[in-house]
């Protein structure tokens, strides 16, 4: 089972990534994930170490998780642990950026709080149209000749937005490698809006975030045990009842596949789609959880099953 992808079908840079990345929101940030109450430094270092010690090479971060701490604990941890991983971080197009040279300010600040001399995958954090899309393309070729970046992609790009970022990195001889939206079996948009077919078309590896639907597909969270925070009003009691059949699925599917768990289960169902996940993890455990979903996959019939299943609830 090959368990390895190429990012953005090879096109410029030849990166290889597990099928699987690690997403490092959770490291640092107080708001939506609680940090600092219940984990903190010591078990997102453990959820970094399990996964390289299950074969997952990448981690994604961005400037703006925990306001730089995730990038300073990334940076912390690979120096730490001297190994090959892979780094791929976010640029924010805040209101008051509206140089192109604005963005290799900010990539130069990200190197210096991860502590290295290039990321090997810089992307575009959100859209926001202040300053053109073809002019952020025109600084995210920049990193890449200067060297700050080997491979460039967008986050939360629309189709239309995702083929005008395409073609303006295209005129300069750049390949776009990945577009990264919030994809799960809790939220279908990417199939239903066209994108994931397309992205598979231009050779734009499609990232999915948020695989877990934030751990409501991990099954822990029920309507008598809702998520606490931020996450009770995205999944308030109505969804999380809807949600249920979906997820005694998952639980039955991973015990066809040798006593799988639902977030195993619910990350394949990513795989077999063709996406790449990042699930977010506190601790070794999780991650640990997370990284058996490597290594075999749902059947056709299995996919289809769960299609159907979330069809009313994504
Ligand atoms: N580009 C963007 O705009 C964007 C937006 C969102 C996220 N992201 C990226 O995508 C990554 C993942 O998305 P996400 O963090 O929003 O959601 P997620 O991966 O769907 O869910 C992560 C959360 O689920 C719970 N969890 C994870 N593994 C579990 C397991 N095996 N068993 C039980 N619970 C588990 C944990 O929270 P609890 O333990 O608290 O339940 C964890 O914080 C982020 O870290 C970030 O790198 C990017």
């Amino acid at each position: 089972m090959d368990d390895m992808i190429t990012l953005g079908s090879g096109h410029g840079a030849d990166i290889r990534l597990s099928a699987l990345g690690l997403g490092a929101w959770q490291w640092g940030d107080r708001m939506m994930w609680g940090y600092g109450s219940g984990y903190a430094a010591a078990e997102v270092r453990g959820a970094f170490e399990a996964s390289l010690r299950a074969g997952i090479n990448w981690v994604d971060t961005a400037e703006v998780y925990g306001m730089g701490k995730s990038e300073r604990l990334l940076g912390q941890f690979v120096r730490e642990s001297n190994a090959d991983i892979l780094t791929a971080t976010k640029f924010f197009p805040m209101p008051w950026r509206l140089r192109r040279g604005a963005l290799l300010d900010a990539l130069r600040a990200s190197l210096r709080r991860l502590n290295m001399q290039r990321v090997d995958l810089y992307q575009i954090h959100w859209p926001v149209p202040l300053v053109s899309i073809e002019t952020w393309m025109e600084a995210m070729a920049d990193a890449v000749s200067a060297g700050l970046t080997r491979a460039v992609g967008v986050s939360n790009f629309n189709l239309d937005q995702t083929r005008r970022a395409h073609a303006a990195l295209a005129r300069r001889g750049v390949a776009l490698a990945s577009n990264q939206v919030e994809y799960s079996l809790l939220q279908r948009g990417p199939e239903r809006n066209g994108l994931l077919n397309a992205c598979g078309e231009m050779g734009v590896t499609l990232i999915a975030y948020s695989p877990l639907a934030k751990g409501m597909l991990s099954g822990k969270y029920t309507p008598d045990n809702p998520p606490p925070g931020a996450r009770r009003h995205l999944y308030p009691p109505a969804r999380l009842v809807a949600a249920q059949p979906l997820v005694g699925l998952l639980r039955e599917a991973g015990q066809v596949h040798g006593g799988k768990t639902p977030s195993q289960v619910a990350l394949n169902w990513v795989i077999c789609k063709g996406a790449l996940p990042i699930p977010g993890a506190k601790n070794a455990a999780q991650a640990q959880d997370n990284a058996g979903a490597l290594g075999w996959r749902l059947t056709a019939d299995e996919v289809a099953g769960l299609d159907e299943a979330s069809e009313a609830v994504s």
